[in-house]
């Protein structure tokens, strides 16, 4: 019998035709495995992750992101569920800001506001894909051009994302952009996790720690108001780790604004620009996720406004807090905000953001 590489532990990767476009164009479904076992399904729409299995505290893998098994369910629309986000993740104010001088327009998408992107952002494109086996573990690289005002946006925009799942079941997300004029840019990746591995569940007894002595509190279009508030004594303070739903039904005007956390949390500054931010821990499980980024912001999202109307994966429907996202980013409405790190990219700079989610149990 041959040897295939898979047997020599080397092919990680795989690709398979997950659907067609309605213009008729091929969406393929990568599958990055590691040499433990874990495994990622990421489609070139969007760069969607739609599967993400991990062990448990007695080694049963499953699935822990929220997703769909077939594409016209992607297409049919979705709160971003597991999606690349551009090209700016989070929200702008009244979908306009300026750069030098100039105003520009962008989608107003969500209320009066523009969310990650737009009408057609970075979720909804098809990406060009490039898969490889690495050291006990598999890469795969998504380039994507956005052309000069696409979704209102100045500068064509050259962007590269490179999904890497180590040995160490961590997946290293590095994103990459260059411009031709200047613009602005933040990007980055929207999963819903639900770690008990059960989509009915919702996410409220998972535990959560965040590096953070600051959010940003919001007004009642979840716009920041520019200030940094001090997250100590309120419930967002997760410096140390507590139950994600131990206080989010407290009378709190900024929880009602979001219906529970949908903030940006400022990051404690971190030694070498790149550290651990974020702590998700499901007890039962015993699964725990850790984000590391070199971002100055991370959006924790508590699924406050999936519904039930949702189809799950494994049976049932994805009801309120079914999910949880932490989204790595600079702050929303930086464009707008004298004062946040800026999100301008110059051209012959290059944009250069890193977010690792690591896996493991405790
Ligand atoms: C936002 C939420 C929004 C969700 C899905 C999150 O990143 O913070 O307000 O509802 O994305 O659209």
């Amino acid at each position: 019998m041959e040897t295939t590489d898979a047997q020599q532990g080397k092919d990680f990767i795989e690709k398979r035709i997950f659907g067609k476009m309605p213009d008729g164009q091929t969406v393929e479904k990568y599958t990055l495995r590691n040499a433990s076992g874990m495994e990622i399904d990421v489609i070139t729409y969007g760069g969607i992750i739609t599967r993400w299995t991990a062990p448990d505290k007695n080694g049963s893998y499953e699935d822990i992101v929220l997703g769909f098994d077939d594409l016209q369910q992607y297409l049919d629309g979705n709160p971003y569920f597991g999606a690349l986000i551009g090209r700016y993740g989070n929200r702008i104010a009244n979908g306009k800001f300026s750069l030098d001088g100039e105003t520009y327009t962008l989608a107003t998408n969500d209320g009066e506001n523009h969310l990650h992107g737009g009408e057609k952002g970075f979720d909804k494109v098809l990406w060009q894909a490039k898969g490889e086996s690495v050291a006990d573990g598999a890469s795969l690289e998504l380039t994507y051009t956005s052309a000069d005002g696409e979704e209102g946006y100045p500068g064509k925009l050259d962007v590269k994302v490179t999904y890497t799942l180590t040995g160490d079941n961590e997946l290293d997300v590095r994103y990459e952009a260059t411009t031709d004029k200047p613009t602005i840019v933040n990007l980055t990746q929207h999963s819903y996790f639900n770690l008990s591995g059960d989509f009915t569940q919702s996410v409220l007894d998972h535990e959560l720690f965040l590096d953070a002595d600051a959010y940003l509190p919001v007004d009642g279009g979840l716009i920041p108001t520019g200030e940094l508030r001090a997250v100590s004594g309120t419930p967002f303070d997760f410096k140390q780790p507590k139950m994600m739903g131990k206080e989010i039904n407290a009378e709190n005007e900024q929880l009602a604004l979001g219906k529970g956390y949908d903030h940006c949390w400022v990051l404690n500054p971190k030694e070498g620009n790149y550290g651990l931010a974020a702590a998700a821990y499901h007890p039962k499980t015993g699964r725990l996720l850790e984000v590391y980024t070199n971002e100055p912001g991370i959006q924790f999202y508590s699924g406050n406004f999936l519904d039930g109307t949702l189809p799950a994966q494994k049976g049932g429907t994805y009801g309120q807090r079914a999910g949880f996202c932490l989204e790595t980013q600079h702050y929303p409405d930086t464009p707008n905000q004298e004062g946040f790190p800026s999100v301008r990219l110059n051209p012959g700079e290059t944009y250069s953001s890193r977010t690792t989610f690591k896996l493991s149990t405790k």
